[in-house]
């Protein structure tokens, strides 16, 4: 329950209704739940006027501590933080997974409260979450929704050519939804800092360029990737991978971190050295699975493994250590086969999920950080 799909959907049966002076809040918290863009621009406005730093932080649900180590940053440097919980439809693909996108709108509350909380005992933090922005597609495109179609006529942002490349080579309307979504965004709740996550990569290249070329007033803020112990970053869609998939779905990371080492310690440069180290990672990993019984195996397809310019995402043929680079990669997990009476098969039953990691190869005088 945490997207806007339709308003009837947003709101749910259980929320009491918006009013004119009814004021949602998430239950045992300061948090107000803001529902429209009217109603987000009149909590804004006198923020404006007494000059408060006001960060946004914007997620589509789902909420797990990737999202919430940017809130924490957010709330370090911002007295006031927006989380925004939209599900944007013109991000997805006609054939993507919006009908079954976790929405988990009681345990976003929840996990929002305690995360409050913990800030509220921090005092080292500017402000803390003041707002949860949770609109409906019917606000949110106001001359109806253009659809999901590649041709789809509408209001865009396109960010070309860098929108059109890796994610946006296998997703054509990705870039153009998150783009069109996130100048929204900035326009209804005006950051003056926002929160974006390094584990889309992309996407932070994107907004940023964005940014400069939209002549935005707003400051891009990158958190580093947060993962489980074993290196997985999280990701809104593990739910969908299930027990037995859920171990092999470190390969993409095992991968880049081969990669990354050919450059940081073996001193590689050229594209073939760096990205055959992660090609042979994941091609072992493939030939061991193919090696056991069906009912234990576990099959992905390698969508791409990418060396990339930091700026303009293009594919580079040798690092200039100077500039440094991106290794990026998405990898698909298939459905298992031969599945095992009782076996844990993930939210939905397991569909193929499409998982995506990165590794900045940095600049010569911070070379080998990881992020
Ligand atoms: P969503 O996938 O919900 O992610 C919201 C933010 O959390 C993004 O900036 C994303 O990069 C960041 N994030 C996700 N996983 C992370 C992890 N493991 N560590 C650190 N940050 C992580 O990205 C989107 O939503 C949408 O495209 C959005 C920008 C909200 C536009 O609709």
């Amino acid at each position: 329950m945490a997207t806007a799909r339709s308003s009837s959907k947003n709101s749910g049966s259980s929320s009491p209704k918006p009013s004119s002076t009814f004021r949602e809040m998430i239950p045992s918290t300061r948090i107000r739940v803001l529902r429209t863009v009217d109603s987000l621009r009149a909590w804004r406005k006198p923020h404006a006027v007494d000059q408060r730093i006001v960060g946004l932080v914007p997620t589509m649900g789902a909420l797990h501590a990737g999202h919430l180590s940017l809130i924490r940053a957010a709330a370090r440097e911002s007295h006031e933080v927006v989380v925004s919980l939209y599900v944007n439809p013109a991000q997805f693909g006609v054939h993507e997974d919006l009908e079954s996108y976790p929405q988990t709108w009681p345990t976003d509350c929840a996990a929002l409260r305690q995360l409050d909380r913990e800030l509220a005992d921090d005092g080292s933090n500017l402000g803390r979450i003041s707002a949860v922005f949770v609109p409906s597609t019917a606000d949110m495109y106001p001359s109806g929704f253009p659809g999901q179609a590649v041709d789809s006529k509408g209001s865009f942002v396109s960010i070309t050519p860098v929108g059109e490349v890796l994610e946006g080579a296998s997703r054509p309307t990705f870039f153009r939804g998150v783009a069109t979504v996130c100048l929204k965004l900035f326009n209804v709740v005006q950051p003056d800092r926002v929160y974006f996550g390094q584990k889309d990569v992309q996407q932070t290249v994107i907004i940023r360029k964005m940014v400069r070329d939209f002549l935005l007033p707003v400051d891009v803020q990158i958190g580093p990737t947060t993962r489980e112990a074993d290196g997985l970053a999280l990701s809104s869609r593990n739910v969908y991978l299930g027990e037995r998939r859920r171990k092999v779905a470190t390969v993409l990371r095992r991968a880049l971190r081969a990669a990354e080492l050919q450059y940081v310690e073996g001193g590689a440069r050229g594209r073939e050295a760096i990205l055959g180290a992660a090609q042979k990672v994941a091609a072992d990993t493939l030939a061991e699975q193919m090696a056991l019984a069906l009912e234990n195996r576990v099959t992905y397809e390698v969508d791409y493994i990418s060396l990339s310019d930091p700026e303009t995402m293009e594919e580079l043929s040798e690092v200039d250590p100077k500039k440094g680079g991106i290794l990026s990669g998405a990898v698909k997990m298939l459905p298992v086969e031969a599945p095992q009476p009782g076996e844990d098969l993930g939210h939905s039953g397991g569909p193929a999920v499409r998982l995506i990691d990165n590794i900045i190869l940095e600049p010569s005088s911070t070379q080998g950080e990881d992020h």
